[in-house]
């Protein structure tokens, strides 16, 4: 099931054929603002200070156990991965000009630096990284073989949920290099959600997405952000933070999304 209607929007006149090449036109492409997009992402790559690595760890090894175990997943799991889209169809999307194959590797650019960084902590707090886990290989598999409609759902609500977990880490965590490296993760999440609703409001049919449409969203959100709690909850409990704090952040973040994307679709249909 795909939530990014886009792809089948009737207005769009880009690239499908997977041989073709990119069109080199950086300034109409139907789906995305080009020009905004790319401007955001230069300019968040700006007044990013590293995380405190050298200052003292203070937190007990109780709670540093089950965080590492999380921290460890999160790494291979926030572009640990393979950094571009792997969808079957992956280039009717990725290739459909120049720019926006640019503004694609941006983003995957952001989300290996967001690698680096957990891998920074896991680092500091005497873990070591994990090339493999159950949960991350059924998510490519998903990614891979359900089509990059599928795809670019996944990981718009993969980024929406996990803005809940890294803002509770950064709430919780006593921890200096930990709350400044979700700091710089939170930031470029909510670029990336914006990036992503900007395009679906950009290319939204007339009328909008509807009331049935928003339920398969929440629902697709609240099941993925489950597997991610069942996998991490652990690591919340240890730092002070409960399924009830988790989910309340997931609701409010999923809320906020599709009051954005009502409004920006409003906007755009003007
Ligand atoms: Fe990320
Ligand atoms: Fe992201």
């Amino acid at each position: 099931m795909s939530f990014d209607l886009p792809l089948n929007a009737q207005n769009t006149n880009v690239v499908t054929d997977h041989h073709a090449a990119p069109v080199k036109d950086t300034v109409t492409d139907p789906m995305i603002d080009i020009e905004r997009w790319l401007a955001h992402f230069r300019g968040n790559q700006e007044n990013r200070a590293e995380p405190e690595w050298e200052a003292p760890i203070t937190m007990s090894a109780a709670t540093i156990k089950p965080l590492l175990r999380s921290l460890e997943q999160f790494e291979l799991g926030d572009g640990g991965g393979p950094d571009r889209l792997i969808a079957r169809n992956a280039d009717s999307f990725r290739c459909g000009t120049v720019a926006r194959q640019e503004l694609v590797d941006m983003w995957f650019v952001e989300e290996k630096e967001h690698s680096r960084l957990l891998g920074g902590l896991v680092q500091r707090f005497g873990g070591r990284s994990i090339q493999g886990h159950w949960s991350f290989s059924a998510f490519c598999l998903s990614r891979r073989i359900l089509g990059v409609g599928f795809e670019l759902s996944i990981l718009l609500v993969t980024e929406i949920f996990s803005t809940a977990y890294y803002r509770l880490l950064c709430q919780h965590g006593e921890d200096a290099a930990l709350k400044g490296v979700c700091r710089l993760i939170l930031r470029d999440e909510a670029g990336h959600v914006a990036f992503h609703r900007d395009r679906l409001a950009r290319t939204a049919r007339p009328g909008g997405y509807g009331r049935l449409w928003e339920m398969g969203f929440r629902a697709l959100a609240m099941g993925a952000a489950t597997m991610l709690f069942i996998n991490h909850a652990s690591a919340l409990r240890a730092m002070g933070a409960y399924g009830s704090d988790f989910y309340r952040e997931v609701r409010h973040e999923i809320a906020l999304f599709l009051r954005r994307l009502r409004a920006e679709t409003a906007a755009y249909s003007e």
